[in-house]
This record gives C-alpha cells, structure tokens and sequence, in this order.
C-alpha cells in the first residue's frame, strides 16, 4: 500500500513538474513568437522602403540607346530646362548621346529634367550663362556641341539687326518682368558661350535671329524658332494656345478679339526639336526658320480646343467644359491679321518639316496642362490665364 502511495505520488510529482516544464515552455515560445511578431512589425516599414529604393534606383530613366565613344557627342544645353530646352534634351539624351543642362532656373524647372537626374549620361549645373562657364576645366573629354536656349535671344537679334526699332518680340511676360536680366543674358550669356564654345572646338547652336555671332573663329547654327506649344510650355505665357486651354480647362469664356478671322501657326514641340537636330547636325550656319507654316484662324483654335477639352472632360474632373462659351471682345487694330512662317529653306536643305498633326499636340497639351491644374488645385492654388497681350494699351492675340 504504501509503495502504491509512493508511486502515485511519484507519478503526480512527475506530472506536475512535466505541466510546469511544459507551461514555461508555452510561455517561453509565446514570449517568443511575440519578440518575432515585434521584430516582423518594425523590419516590415523598412522592408517596404528598400522595396521602393530599389525600384527607384532599377528603372527610372526613360529607354537610351548605346552610342560607342566615336559617335556619342558631348553636349551641352544652356536653357535646357526651360520649355524647348528640356525637351531638346531628352531627346538627345535618348538618342545616346551625353547632355549637360546649364540652367539658373529663371523661367525654367528642375521637374522639366529630373527624370534624367543621376543618369550617368547627364548632368545638371545651377549657373547663370552671364558669369563665365569654365566647364572645360573639370569635364574632358571637351564639349562637341551647345545649344543655345537662353530666354529671349530675339530680343538682341531684333536690336542688333534693326538696330534702334526693337520692341519686344512675342516673349514670354517672364522676360519683360526683368528686361535687363535678360538683355544681359542675350549679350553677355551668348558672348560667354561662345567663348566657351571657341575654347573647346564646340559647334554652337542659338535659338536666335541673329547672323552677328559667325566669323569668330567658331561654328554657328542659327535657329529662328516661331510659336511653339507642348507640355512644359509655361502656362501662363499669354499665346493663344494656352490661354484657351486655361480657359476651357477651368469652365471660363474663351476670349476671342475681334472676329476671330486673323490666323496663327503653331509648331508642336517635337516638330521643332527634329528640326534643331537637323540643323546643328547641317552646315547651314546662315539662320533658319523652324515653324509650322499650317495656318489656323483663332476662331478654330478656340473651337477645336473648347472640342478637345470637352472630350477629354469625363476624364478628369478639372476638366469641366460645359461652361465654356467663346467670348467676342472688341477687335485691336494692331492684331496681325496673318503669321505664318516661311519653311521653304529648312525644308529644302534639312528635309524638315513638320509632321505632329495639330490635334495630336493639341491633346497631348490639353492633358499636360490639366494634370498642372491638379497639381495646383491640391495647393489650393489655379492660375487664371492671361488676357491677350496689351500692346499701347489695346489686347491682341499671340
Ligand atoms: N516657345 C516659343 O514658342 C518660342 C518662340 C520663339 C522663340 N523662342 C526662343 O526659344 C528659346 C527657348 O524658349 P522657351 O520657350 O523654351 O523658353 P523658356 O523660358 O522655357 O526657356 C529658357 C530657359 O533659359 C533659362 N535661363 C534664362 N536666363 C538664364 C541665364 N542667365 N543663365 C542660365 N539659364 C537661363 C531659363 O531658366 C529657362 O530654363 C528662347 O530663346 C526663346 O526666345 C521660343
């Protein structure tokens, strides 16, 4: 009996030491699938963020083609971050070859090039082209080709060429804001330029009017560039274009003066970027007009535009045209009647001409411009597009 007692005492001594083990166990494993569980909830954050840097750093860029040493150029691009500049850029970024933006940002943007920043092929440099570039110093081999995009370069040709008669061209009212910068700009940038361009056996292209740059020892193209629209275009620039597109994107009257007869011509972006390639890559170094010769009167700008808007209208909802009328204002006697660029020489001697369909650009823009509005509703901020430009006191169409 008592060995009976023993044992079952044993047995219930073993049993309760197995339940303690046992419990310490559960306890430590539960312990630890909690410790686990943490560590889980503060890895997985950064898990993510590394997921994102990695992607970030996997693709970013827009396709570039492979160029060997002897046919990538070295080019740099003053302006490049403006409106023609940057798309100039990506263009001859995605052709292979390597692009230096020389930008102080005064009407330009970082965003219009920062799908480029880190690509091994470019480079972005804060200057202003009125202090002297000495980017030979620290980038060889030398810089083979320069464009020219420096805000406003018409405004010297047309004083040079017509000496006292200049007034200013149709520029952007950024440039009339600040005339002096940009006079200096037109004189000093483009002498630094060429300096710079003569020092490294460059060949320089300038957005320009002018022929007065040539016989100094150095290469010159000279593109004469006429109305031109795209995304990046600024918006509140005053042309017809982006007004009514302004206009109609915001559910505003489109402001037409006069009848509406008088025509204009505009160029889509990538036209012109072909054309400034053709040319650099040409030996025409007397000036050239790049322009799109398709005439227009502001009455169909406006229809079609308020048309397109509307059509794309279910798609956004900042795009409300239902609002939309055209609006007649009083007609400005100083409204040319016809603009229309003589392309016969360009399409002669670079077999260029422009090939964009004005419909085409024409949504492509409206979708640029209505995504800028998003932007900008979310900062509580729309901007109201321009009136036509005063000239002596009268509005007139650009
Ligand atoms: N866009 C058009 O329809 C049109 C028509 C005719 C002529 N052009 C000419 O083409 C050129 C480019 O026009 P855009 O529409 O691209 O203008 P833009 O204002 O978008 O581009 C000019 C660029 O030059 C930069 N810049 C200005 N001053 C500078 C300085 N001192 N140093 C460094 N950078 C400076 C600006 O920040 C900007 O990025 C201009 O010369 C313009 O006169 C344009």
């Amino acid at each position: 009996m008592m060995k009976l007692l023993f044992a079952l005492a044993l047995i219930a001594y073993i049993a309760s030491v197995w339940g303690t083990y046992t419990n310490m166990r559960s306890i430590q494993e539960h312990g630890e699938m909690k410790i686990e569980q943490r560590i889980d909830e503060a890895v997985a954050p950064l898990r993510e963020k590394i997921r994102d840097l990695e992607q970030s750093f996997s693709q970013k860029y827009p396709p570039v083609k492979f160029l060997s040493e002897k046919d990538r150029k070295r080019i740099l691009i003053t302006g490049g971050a403006g409106f023609v500049g940057s798309h100039l850029t990506d263009k001859l970024m995605m052709d292979g070859h390597e692009v230096t933006v020389v930008d102080n940002f005064f009407t330009g943007r970082k965003r219009n090039v920062e799908h480029w920043i880190g690509h091994e092929n470019f480079e972005l440099i804060n200057h202003d082209v009125v202090e002297p570039l000495y980017i030979e110093a620290f980038s060889p081999p030398l810089v083979t080709s320069q464009y020219g995009f420096c805000g406003g370069s018409q405004l010297l040709a047309n004083r040079w060429t017509r000496s006292i008669t200049w007034r200013l061209p149709p520029l952007l009212p950024n440039y009339m804001y600040n005339p002096i910068k940009t006079l200096k700009t037109n004189t000093i940038g483009t002498l630094n330029m060429l300096g710079l361009a003569k020092r490294v056996g460059a060949r320089l292209l300038l957005a320009s009017t002018s022929e007065v740059y040539g016989g100094e020892g150095v290469e010159v193209r000279v593109a004469r560039i006429f109305n031109t629209f795209g995304s990046r275009m600024h918006m509140n620039d005053g042309r017809v274009v982006s007004n009514f597109i302004l206009q109609a994107l915001q559910g505003e009257p489109l402001t037409v003066y006069g009848s509406g007869s008088q025509t204009r011509a505009f160029q889509y972006v990538s036209d012109l970027v072909n054309g400034l390639v053709l040319l650099m890559n040409s030996n025409i170094s007397s000036p050239v007009n790049l322009g799109n010769p398709e005439e227009h009167t502001i009455l169909e700008f406006a229809r079609l535009i308020k048309s397109l808007v509307s059509k794309a209208s279910d798609r956004s909802k900042y795009m409300s045209l239902s609002r939309s009328q055209i609006q007649f204002l009083p007609e400005a006697q100083d409204d040319p009647q016809r603009r229309r660029p003589d392309i016969r020489k360009a399409n002669m001697m670079l077999g260029w001409e422009p090939v964009v369909p004005l419909e085409e650009g024409l949504n492509k823009t409206i979708q640029y411009f209505s995504r800028e509005l998003e932007h900008q509703a979310n900062n509580q901020y729309i901007p109201k597009p321009k009136a036509a430009r005063m000239k002596k006191g009268r509005p007139r169409h650009n």
